[in-house]
């Protein structure tokens, strides 16, 4: 069998991170969350009161840090300059904030960058809005889930219940929206579906059977 990419893109609490952490633990493949990362740098430009609107600004706060995905036990933790920021790069005020600084082209070329160095390592599922598109266009395998915005909604408000953020159902489909709509129409590496793309609708799905679904697709393109 042999070692292949796996680029899943959708919209916000479409199952992404979960399904792919679940495929890539079946294949002994890399995990690489991208959204995290994108998450990592918009914390750094909140940190350090960055204008978020520059897109100089915010491609030379890139090129000055650090951002890793590091496997741990607990799931993959998230290094920002060596500083582990994985729960606080979830908290609410980040994912207000992440569309606006994901948007700039200039930050994006870096970033696709380093997430090529860190797919070079052999069999790997990546997620995020555009692996299919722009990051990862040879990728043997291209899936692109959603589900429609209420069970995204509800299942970002379980997703903070467990990691003790306080939500609303109803403002969390209004914040869903918003990002749905700043990612599709933003000019640089929109969210968009590959053309060659298969589309995954996971409203109804658990996350054991989206990730059967994967899974099911993986065994037929390393065949
Ligand atoms: O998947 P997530 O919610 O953690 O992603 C956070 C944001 O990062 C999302 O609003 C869009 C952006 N993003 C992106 O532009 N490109 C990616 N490959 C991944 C995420």
């Amino acid at each position: 069998m042999k070692n292949i990419q796996i680029a899943i893109d959708g919209p916000a609490g479409a199952g992404k991170s979960t399904v792919a952490k679940i495929a890539a633990e079946k294949l002994q493949y890399t995990y690489i969350d991208t959204g995290a990362m994108y998450r990592a740098l918009t914390l750094k430009a909140l940190r350090t009161s960055t204008d978020l609107d520059s897109e100089q600004a915010i491609a030379d706060l890139l090129k000055d840090s650090t951002i890793e995905l590091v496997p741990a036990e607990n799931g993959q933790r998230v290094l920002l300059d060596g500083e582990d920021v994985s729960e606080e790069i979830r908290f609410p005020n980040i994912s207000a904030n992440v569309s606006k600084v994901a948007a700039h082209a200039a930050m994006r070329a870096i970033m696709v960058v380093l997430q090529h160095d860190m797919a070079a390592r052999g069999g790997v599922v990546m997620d995020g809005r555009d692996i299919g598109t722009a990051v990862l266009p040879q990728a043997e395998l291209k899936v692109f889930m959603s589900a429609t915005v209420e069970e995204r909604a509800r299942r970002r408000f379980e997703d903070n219940n467990k990691r003790g953020i306080e939500s609303s159902i109803e403002q969390l489909q209004q914040e869903i929206a918003l990002r749905d709509k700043m990612d599709s129409e933003r000019e640089a590496s929109p969210l968009v579906q590959a053309e060659d793309a298969i589309f995954l609708d996971t409203t109804t799905l658990s996350i054991d059977e989206a990730a059967d679904a994967i899974l099911k697709l993986a065994s037929e393109r390393m065949a």
